[in-house]
């Protein structure tokens, strides 16, 4: 996307907004299935929880890639698409069982990662095949908070555990279709996937009726220019080998999954926020945008770097700024970041805004929620009006209370 036409977008819809050019999805979708196209049953899952606007979604069902959900509620969102419910996958986390049963209801496959709700399901639906949720104890991903597959992990069953799953199997009959595992986000070492791919194959051989192994996701994009990613195309040659010698080994060709977010769509969103106030401070220059950490909680959640250009004056002089927004607290996007020169009213663009940008935004502050603009064969179409204060108020309730309980209520 051009910074003239960001610019015209940001006066056409006002500012905040968030902007995806669904060339780049199409382009990382293509990349992903071509670095498996020598795996006969490929599927790819889009994670919704990355990035949940429906016509995103739609996007997807039309690439023909399947839908990765982790709520009853992403699993509405999916099937207002008319997605076939079997292309999409369930894979919550601590929910309860009335919300699984809720979604089997559906059509969906289920994917399970706990051993209690794995026995309360198989005794009450056993004809139901189901997915279970391994965690093969390996430390993964670009930070803590998405580090998913470690020992201490809350996420999946444990490797030790693969006995007690086969005798749930035994005692409830239930059928285990598949094989799941999502290690963390952000993994830039290949051998990382390759190592949890052999603890896979070990458990899936353990059980009769595998259908599919879903490998989940985790794979690292680019946050500015030469910054390293997963060699994807290496994953591919390396996991896709791998997978049909599997193949072989268990006398059936069985479906290769993942569920990627980031990769499908991190790079083709960015956000665009205007400067209200340029502040000299004795030590630093602020950029005040219109937005906070209500709208990309990203940097001060997980420290993550978003490039950012001043495309207003994208010739400028280069000098230094910190980035910070509007929010009450401290909300910064950027430390002491090289920019060119910003003046007020000026348009920031923030790189890498397409995942775990909008899904992740609140009303903080009681601050609308921006507008989402979809870019499709160069035409833009807004996908999300911005809000409005009824958006804020819709659901509250108004409660009179009487002068007499007011006075009683003062008393006590
Ligand atoms: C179970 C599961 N699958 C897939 C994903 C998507 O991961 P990524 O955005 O790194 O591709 C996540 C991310 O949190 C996840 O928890």
């Amino acid at each position: 996307m051009e910074n003239t036409q960001l610019l015209e977008l940001a006066n056409k819809y006002g500012s905040p907004l968030y902007v995806y050019d669904t060339d780049k999805i199409e382009s990382q979708y293509n990349r992903l299935t071509s670095a498996f196209s020598s795996v006969k049953n490929l599927k790819l899952n889009y994670a919704v929880k990355a990035l949940s606007n429906i016509n995103i979604l739609k996007f997807f069902k039309n690439l023909g890639a399947g839908l990765d959900t982790v709520s009853y509620q992403e699993v509405q969102l999916g099937l207002t698409t008319g997605i076939d419910p079997k292309k999409i996958i369930y894979t919550p986390n601590g929910v309860s069982l009335t919300e699984i049963e809720e979604v089997a209801k559906l059509g969906v496959q289920i994917n399970i990662d706990n051993l209690s709700i794995l026995e309360s399901f198989g005794q009450k639906h056993p004809e139901i095949p189901v997915c279970v949720r391994i965690n093969p104890h390996i430390m993964a991903g670009g930070n803590s908070k998405i580090s998913v597959g470690h020992i201490d992990s809350k996420f999946g069953i444990s490797i030790h555990q693969v006995p007690h799953i086969k005798r749930v199997v035994e005692n409830t009959k239930m059928n285990i279709n598949g094989i799941h595992m999502h290690t963390g986000s952000d993994i830039l070492d290949i051998d990382t996937f390759l190592r949890a791919t052999e603890i896979l194959f070990d458990v899936a051989k353990q059980f009769e009726n595998i259908d599919f192994i879903d490998f989940g996701s985790g794979f690292k994009v680019p946050y500015k220019e030469g910054d390293i990613s997963t060699d994807i195309e290496q994953l591919g040659v390396q996991l896709s080998e791998r997978f049909n010698e599997f193949c072989v080994e268990y006398g059936k060709d069985i479906t290769l999954m993942f569920e990627p977010g980031k990769f499908l769509v991190s790079e083709a969103g960015v956000f665009l926020a205007k400067v209200n106030v340029v502040k000299q401070t004795t030590s630093t220059v602020f950029a005040h945008v219109d937005s906070g950490f209500n709208h990309l909680v990203r940097p001060m959640m997980y420290n993550s770097h978003h490039h950012i250009t001043n495309i207003s004056n994208p010739a400028g002089r280069d000098r230094y700024y910190s980035v910070v927004g509007y929010i009450c607290e401290t909300d910064t996007f950027a430390s002491n970041r090289r920019i060119s020169e910003i003046s007020e009213e000026d348009v920031l663009c923030f790189h890498n805004a397409g995942a775990y940008c909008f899904s992740m935004a609140s009303n903080y502050n009681s601050r609308y929620l921006p507008a989402e603009v979809m870019i499709v064969d160069g035409k833009d179409y807004l996908i999300r009006k911005r809000q409005t204060i009824k958006d804020i108020l819709h659901n509250q309730e108004v409660v009179e209370i009487s002068s007499k309980k007011k006075k009683e209520a003062v008393t006590a």
